[in-house]
């Protein structure tokens, strides 16, 4: 059997790192292929270095452009290296335009495709990642759903039950192994002179709040205004389309402490000790609901609905009221709950999976 690993973006890097590992560990015949959609040393190199994982065999160097440039970058990109590999089998992580153009180019070469962390569903279609997700589930021939609830949404539909396996999330893997580690390594709150629990962390970047003015500034508002109440710093390690878009719209970030974007150690140790977290990430929902630490989603929908439903998590939106009321809602709720994203051994289980359905 003959792996094609796909990565293009931050998130994907760190999903796919346990699949990697188990790869790695096994000695499969693998190789990753990187598209280069997120290229700046710390939104990418980094985690390669700091997760020990094998150097991409190819890296496309897409960089950024409009959705339809990257996109069809990407679908040009990725055909030419699975016309040359020929693999088994090409896996993907996630929603974004990595994920469908690779999804795209390995379906028109009848090239099977795994579509990790399959089924997820804001309905919402103004998000680019819902087209993403919706059009890569409807080409994969094995979707591993990360819980029952996204089993459901492809059964609805009528995704076949047979190419559906709920398996966890990698991310669960990722964070276990990974979190002792950052206790070992690093010392991020020694670092930015903060204690823990005295302190709020943010993550916002989704382009329908960053690239929308209006919505940014009613976060900007928001944090600024918990800064005021709580008096205790709000950490904003800023995502380059954040920063870019903050200086175009020229919206003023006073009272938050703007850094730039971590290290995974560093970022999972901050989300593990922060009173609580702020973000429109996917991904930190998933973390913080991992950590025991609550969370506020700077959006209107969620396609990780299992963190509302165990109380990890609320929607807040962007406006600076609800901002306020949802952190004074989540300062008081319990802390703990059950994971509902797996027991750590996702990465493993995909493996085993493949192995015995590919020959
Ligand atoms: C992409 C994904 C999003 C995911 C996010 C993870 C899509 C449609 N969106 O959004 O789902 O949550 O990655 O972080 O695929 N930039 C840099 N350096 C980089 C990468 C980006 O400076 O390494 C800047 C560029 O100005 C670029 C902008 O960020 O134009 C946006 O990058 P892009 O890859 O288009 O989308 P993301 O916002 O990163
Ligand atoms: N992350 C990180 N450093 C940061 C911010 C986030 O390592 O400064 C990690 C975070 O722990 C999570 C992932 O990046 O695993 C989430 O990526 P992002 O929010 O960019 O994308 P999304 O999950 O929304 O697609």
């Amino acid at each position: 059997m003959k792996i094609s690993i796909i990565v293009g973006t931050r998130p994907e890097i760190i999903k796919m790192s346990p699949i990697i590992r188990e790869c790695k560990m096994l000695n499969l015949n693998y190789f990753i292929l990187h598209t280069g959609q997120h290229y700046s040393f710390n939104m990418d190199r980094i985690f390669f270095n700091e997760l020990e994982l094998p150097k991409p065999k190819y890296n496309l160097d897409v960089g950024s452009g409009s959705h339809a440039e990257q996109t069809s970058n990407i679908l040009i990109g990725v055909e030419k290296i699975l016309l040359k590999e020929n693999p088994d089998i090409v896996l993907v992580e996630g929603d974004t335009n990595t994920v469908l153009a690779g999804a795209l180019a390995a379906t028109k070469l009848h090239i099977k495709i795994g579509h990790v962390e399959a089924g997820l569903r804001s309905y919402d279609r103004n998000m680019p990642e819902e087209i993403n997700r919706i059009l890569t589930d409807h080409c994969s021939d094995y979707l591993f759903a990360p819980t029952e609830k996204s089993k459901n949404n492809l059964i609805r539909e009528d995704i076949p039950a047979e190419k559906i396996i709920v398996t966890g999330n990698t991310i669960v893997d990722a964070v276990f192994q990974n979190l002792q580690l950052a206790d070992k390594k690093v010392d991020i709150l020694g670092e930015l002179g903060v204690k823990k629990l005295e302190y709020f962390l943010v993550t916002t970047h989704r382009q329908e709040n960053v690239d929308d003015r209006i919505r940014f500034n009613g976060i900007l508002t928001g944090l600024k205004n918990i800064n005021s109440e709580y008096n205790i710093p709000v950490i904003y390690p800023i995502h380059p389309r954040s920063l870019k878009k903050m200086q175009e719209f020229n919206l003023n970030a006073n009272g938050i402490k703007i850094i730039e974007p971590l290290d995974f150690l560093r970022f999972l140790q901050l989300e593990k000790n922060a009173k609580l977290v702020l973000t429109d990430s996917g991904g930190v929902q998933e973390e913080t609901c991992i950590l025991d630490t609550p969370c506020i989603t700077l959006r209107d929908t969620t396609e990780r609905p299992e963190t509302l439903d165990v109380g990890s998590n609320i929607l807040a939106g962007a406006s600076p009221k609800n901002i306020v009321d949802c952190v004074s809602l989540m300062c008081n709720t319990k802390k703990v709950w059950d994971n509902p994203f797996g027991n750590g051994k996702t990465g493993e289980t995909i493996i085993k999976i493949l192995q015995e359905v590919i020959s």
